[in-house]
């Protein structure tokens, strides 16, 4: 167990492995970050981005929050995203949930657990859409699926935020990408293609609603008009095809 001491103590100890390994280590690293990739994850203190994917300081922009949410009126995470991909022109930008988070979990349950019930408003939204299918899985089952359905759905609303949407017309970046990661395993599943336009944005929600096994076999209908005009405020989430 660490104490606020000992994580002091831990910097100095890797300010000094770094500096025997690179003297100028801190100088380049002060001259500026020019990231490639912007990470939007869960806060959950076991899915760290730069541990689970072998990158440093200066390689990954990053924006956590509880259960890795693109809510299109959340200021941080516009502010995150438009300079991410405007001003550092990232070429891509990874959401990445995981298997066993406690945000979706707390969003499945009856259970009250005070503020952070508002910010899970999206999770729920997502498990009544697809509640008949969800509710025939068992517990665990269940929500392996509502996490994964829950990358979906927030790639989604990132592809239609008006800073993607802009950046796909001009430049044809960034990619976007949805991710799942398995703390039991330590690997990451890519739920996604790589995604830069509006059709392979669809045909990743199609693709999910495929992988959803057999409750994948409901009756289906015919996907939302997504006019772009309104990309990027409030548009509806995938709401994959079937119905609920
Ligand atoms: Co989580």
């Amino acid at each position: 167990m660490h104490t606020i001491d000992s994580l002091l103590a831990n910097n100095r100890a890797f300010v000094r492995a770094q500096l025997a390994h690179d003297a100028a280590f801190f100088e380049h690293l002060a001259e500026g970050q020019h990231p490639d990739f912007l990470w939007i994850g869960c806060s959950d203190s076991r899915v760290s981005p730069n541990l689970l994917t072998g990158t440093g300081p200066g390689e990954m922009f990053v924006h956590r929050n509880i259960a890795n949410l693109v809510v299109p009126t959340d200021m941080n995470l516009l502010a995150v995203l438009q300079y991410a991909v405007e001003v550092l022109q990232v070429n891509h930008v990874i959401v990445c949930g995981h298997h066993g988070c406690g945000g979706v979990k707390a969003a499945l349950g009856g259970h009250s657990h005070g503020l952070v019930d508002h910010w899970l408003h999206a999770v729920r939204e997502t498990e009544q859409f697809h509640h008949a299918r969800l509710a025939a899985l068992d517990d665990e089952t269940r929500l392996r699926h509502l996490v994964e359905l829950n990358v979906i759905e927030q790639v989604h609303n990132l592809g239609k935020t008006s800073i993607v949407q802009r950046a796909w017309a001009a430049r044809r970046r960034p990619f976007i990408h949805g991710w799942v990661f398995d703390i039991g395993t330590g690997g990451i599943d890519p739920l996604t293609r790589m995604i830069s336009n509006d059709e392979e944005l669809l045909e990743a929600c199609k693709f999910h609603r495929a992988g959803l096994g057999p409750a994948a076999a409901a009756p289906a209908r015919p996907p939302q008009a997504q006019p772009a005009a309104q990309a990027g405020h409030a548009s509806p989430a995938p709401r994959a095809g079937v119905a609920p």
